[in-house]
């Protein structure tokens, strides 16, 4: 069947045919990290990494955007600069909270040295990382900004590499109110044993803070850890998967973006994102599991957690890859670069993690197709494909004429595969990511103008990926299962 698109809007057309629907996207110039996601008052703010002169990435400031539902966003321009000498090289990332009634900002200020007498290397020298916050009352004018800690505070063993305060109410009876991840890089003998750990520091008041714990992990996981973040799920029917009775003690998440993970748990990107089982303290004793990827596919990093007023814990995550020239993005000749992933609600059964789409996405599902087995959509950029009750793991999916998601009985991996792997290509250069599933039992694509976000078994495992379609099509094939695919009119 075909359906004729709406009139491309005139925000879409500025920003070319792969302008993002209901992703969140720059208004101009490139995008990586989500920061400082709360909702107040009813609102969601989500704030982002952003460099609105330079296409592929520079000088960094904090975008912002509001949403009343997660699904459409209101951009609302650049509302952070580096304009002090303790972020002189960038707003870097970072979180916020919602306290009396204001939005505290808290973020890495960057400086960066310049010398002609001392050749700086910027990991051992020539670069201080502060915590600087700002607050707000509507999220879009902040006061003025606040320093509240500079390298003396962190401990000697680290390079200059400290950043990404996400800032949290304690979660625990005893000890500060607040506390404040840090992700750092500490020394090696040599560079090549430079260790990714977290910094916990604690306050009373959100403005004065003491270092309070250092996290490690057994074995070193890579040199540097980046936007280090904690989830409590389970202990809530908001946290918990469906028609399963709310745990009495929550699944604590560590979340971490670790820089030079090596071996098979970190996936096939130039960087992984992850998650890894926290027992016992932030402030104490305490015990880590295995790293889990956050997402198999091709552009996510730097995922950023907050909870919801309504107690769900919220997911976004960057869809982009830092250091990856190999991945095009043909958007760049419109100006801008990257986007968010949609706002996931992440639960858990007490055993596993799933993220889903934000609940919201359904009051935008419009026309229907409906398949047994079997079902072909076409010309609709923006869908919402689901795959219930797949026999035998049987089910292949191709999007847009050359970009299949299928399960391979042989390895037991769901695999996202792109057919041409060249740069001018549908997928921009990118090839194939696989994640391991016993088998493949449900499946939820989301389509977008330029991405697809690929939900497996529940949320289990998902792919998220963009790609640059001249049209728009759905083909899916999974013999004896109910195939619906939605338009969403976003
Ligand atoms: C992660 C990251 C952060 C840093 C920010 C700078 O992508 O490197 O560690 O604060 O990006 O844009």
């Amino acid at each position: 069947m075909l359906l004729q698109t709406s009139p491309t809007p005139t925000a879409t057309r500025t920003h070319g045919p792969w302008a993002q629907r209901f992703h969140l996207m720059p208004q101009a110039g490139w995008l990586n990290d989500p920061n400082g996601l709360c909702q107040k008052d009813g609102t969601f703010h989500a704030y982002f990494q952003n460099s609105p002169d330079q296409v592929d990435g520079g000088l960094k400031h904090w975008g912002h955007a509001t949403s009343r539902d997660l699904v459409r966003w209101e951009p609302d321009g650049v509302v952070l600069s580096p304009d002090t000498p303790y972020d002189a090289q960038g707003v870097y990332s970072g979180s916020a909270q919602v306290h009396d009634g204001r939005i505290w900002a808290f973020y890495t200020g960057n400086v960066k040295h310049a010398s002609h007498e001392v050749a700086f290397d910027y990991v051992t020298s020539g670069r201080d990382a502060n915590v600087l916050l700002a607050t707000s009352d509507d999220g879009s004018h902040f006061g003025p900004k606040q320093l509240l800690l500079t390298p003396a505070d962190y401990p000697a063993h680290l390079t200059c590499h400290v950043r990404d305060p996400k800032v949290f109410a304690s979660p625990y009876a005893q000890g500060p109110a607040y506390l404040m991840l840090l992700g750092a890089r500490a020394k090696g003998l040599d560079r090549a044993h430079d260790r990714g750990e977290l910094l916990v520091f604690g306050s009373e008041d959100l403005t004065r803070w003491r270092l309070e714990n250092q996290i490690v992990s057994p074995e070193p996981m890579g040199y540097m850890w980046e936007c280090p973040d904690f989830l409590g799920l389970g202990t809530t029917s908001a946290t918990s998967a469906e028609n399963r009775c709310p745990q009495k003690e929550p699944l604590n998440l560590l979340s971490v973006s670790p820089q030079g993970l090596e071996g098979p748990e970190a996936g096939s990107n130039v960087y992984p994102s992850g998650y890894m089982a926290f027992a016992g303290s932030l402030v104490g004793a305490h015990e880590l599991g295995r790293f889990h990827l956050w997402d198999g596919g091709f552009d996510f990093y730097a995922p950023q957690t907050f909870t919801a007023q309504d107690g769900r814990c919220i997911l976004i995550g960057w869809m982009g890859m830092p250091d990856c020239p190999q991945h095009r993005n043909p958007t760049v000749s419109c100006g801008w670069q990257h986007c968010f992933t949609v706002p996931r609600e992440v639960v858990t059964d007490g055993a596993q993690v799933f993220q889903r789409p934000a609940r919201e996405f359904y009051d935008y599902r419009s026309s229907l197709w409906l398949g047994d087995g079997s079902l072909q959509v076409s010309g609709v950029p923006c869908f919402d494909l689901e795959i219930a009750r797949i026999v035998d793991s049987q089910c292949s999916v191709t999007v847009a004429g050359g970009l299949t998601v299928s399960y391979d009985q042989t390895s037991h991996e769901i695999v996202v595969s792109f057919e041409d792997r060249l740069a001018e290509s549908l997928g921009g250069g990118r090839g194939e990511r696989r994640l391991a599933a016993p088998a493949l039992t449900s499946l939820r694509i989301l389509g977008d103008a330029s991405s697809v976000e690929v939900f497996c078994n529940g949320g289990a495992q998902v792919f998220s990926s963009r790609y640059y379609p001249r049209s728009y099509s759905v083909q899916a094939s999974a013999p004896k299962a109910a195939i619906r695919c939605w338009q969403l009119d976003v």
